[in-house]
């Protein structure tokens, strides 16, 4: 057997990360309430996951202002504070041997939600409970949630500004790369969606006017910071002809790359709650490997959960990456059982010497 792809380095930049197995995004919502503040949740969680062998840990959609996170209790990166409290955990990855990055985001309509607040309801979190009111392209909710308020395209800038300054802190923190978030139907993909945008302005209408936000917000990271991976995580297809569609998300790829982005991760759906959604194991992996067509590194996600699967999909060239989730959540232990199935190289020395005598 050849030595596996997925335990090979993959580099962006300057940085080289150990293998092309990473951490899918997931919110924990189990920050400091109100303040953003990572927790000792978030220590154990994200070390677990490198300690496990994966490569890159992507932490958690984070919000870039107060009121672009998805819950009271995301994370965010406005402040010394967080920053502090981020360096803390970009010690503990290293450690492991990994990579951190951040996915920095803005909620937009889908922000003040919580999936399973203590005593919480339905729907948007209302302001009493902690909750705020939210901004979107267009003043059109999403399924049942609070009505945002229309931005003005002169605090477009100011939000620019602010993913900015949140990756500045990443690179002050030491986290090694930024994922920005532009899927799963917040603040950059509600743009980028004709079923969120309705604007008549320069930010609304064609594909150029949609994308608009998102490749000022990857060109001014990029103009900062030369020599940080960024990576763009889009849903490439909002299943829903009319909406966003994967031609489209081809041209925005190709756009991305131009402004400076090293790596689009391709999921789907979020920002039309009907969609039909054929949820089945790869079902993504089509979209990342259309995206790569254009000549961009892409991310595959979404119910990998073999070895096998995972090695055919680097092998067959549809991604350069594949990002588990649940799988993870599961057996955060994963790769370093793949990478003994699979015969990697390296393999026993993935397992931290601590665990030596648990070697597969
Ligand atoms: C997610 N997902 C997600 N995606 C994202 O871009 N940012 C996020 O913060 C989150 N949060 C989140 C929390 C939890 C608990 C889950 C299970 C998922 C989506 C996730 O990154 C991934 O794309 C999907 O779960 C599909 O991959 P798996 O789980 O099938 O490997």
């Amino acid at each position: 057997m050849a030595d596996p792809l997925l335990f090979r380095p993959f580099r962006m930049r300057d940085t080289e990360v150990r293998n092309r197995l990473w951490v899918s995004p997931m919110c924990q919502y189990s920050a400091d309430a109100q303040d953003g503040m990572p927790t000792d949740w978030h220590l154990a969680h994200l070390g677990g996951l490198a300690r496990g062998g994966a490569g890159m840990v992507i932490m958690e959609a984070t919000g870039v202002v107060p009121e672009g996170r998805i819950s009271p209790f995301c994370l965010g990166l406005w402040n010394d504070a967080q920053e502090a409290a981020f360096a803390r955990l970009a010690e503990i990855v290293h450690g492991h041997g990994a990579k951190l990055a951040v996915q920095l985001g803005h909620a937009g309509r889908k922000a003040s939600t919580h999936p399973w607040m203590p005593g919480g309801p339905e729907g948007s979190v209302p302001v009493s409970a902690g909750g705020w009111p939210t901004v979107a392209p267009s003043a059109v909710a999403f399924d049942d949630l609070a009505e945002p308020r229309a931005l003005d395209s002169d605090e477009l800038p100011g939000l620019v500004r602010a993913f900015v300054d949140a990756a500045s802190r990443a690179v002050r923190a030491g986290l090694d790369a930024v994922e920005i978030h532009a899927a799963h139907g917040y603040l950059l993909h509600q743009f980028l969606s004709p079923l969120s945008n309705f604007r008549t302005d320069a930010y609304g209408g064609s594909l150029e006017n949609r994308a608009r936000l998102l490749r000022e917000v990857v060109g001014a990271v990029r103009a900062e910071h030369p020599a940080l991976p960024v990576l763009v995580r889009i849903s490439a297809t909002d299943w829903i002809p009319g909406g966003f569609e994967l031609h489209e998300a081809q041209q925005v790829a190709v756009w991305i790359a131009e402004d400076g982005a090293d790596l689009v991760d391709c999921s789907t759906g979020g920002n039309a709650p009907s969609a039909p959604i054929p949820v089945g194991p790869s079902y993504q992996v089509h979209c990342a490997a259309a995206v790569r067509e254009g000549g961009i590194p892409t991310g595959a996600v979404g119910l990998i959960t073999e070895a096998a699967q995972a090695e055919g999909i680097l092998a067959t060239g549809q991604a350069d990456v594949v990002l588990l989730g649940r799988a993870l959540l599961r057996d955060p232990h994963l790769p370093l059982r793949w990478a003994h199935e699979l015969r990697a190289p390296g393999a026993d020395a993935l397992v931290p010497r601590q665990y030596w005598r648990a070697r597969f």
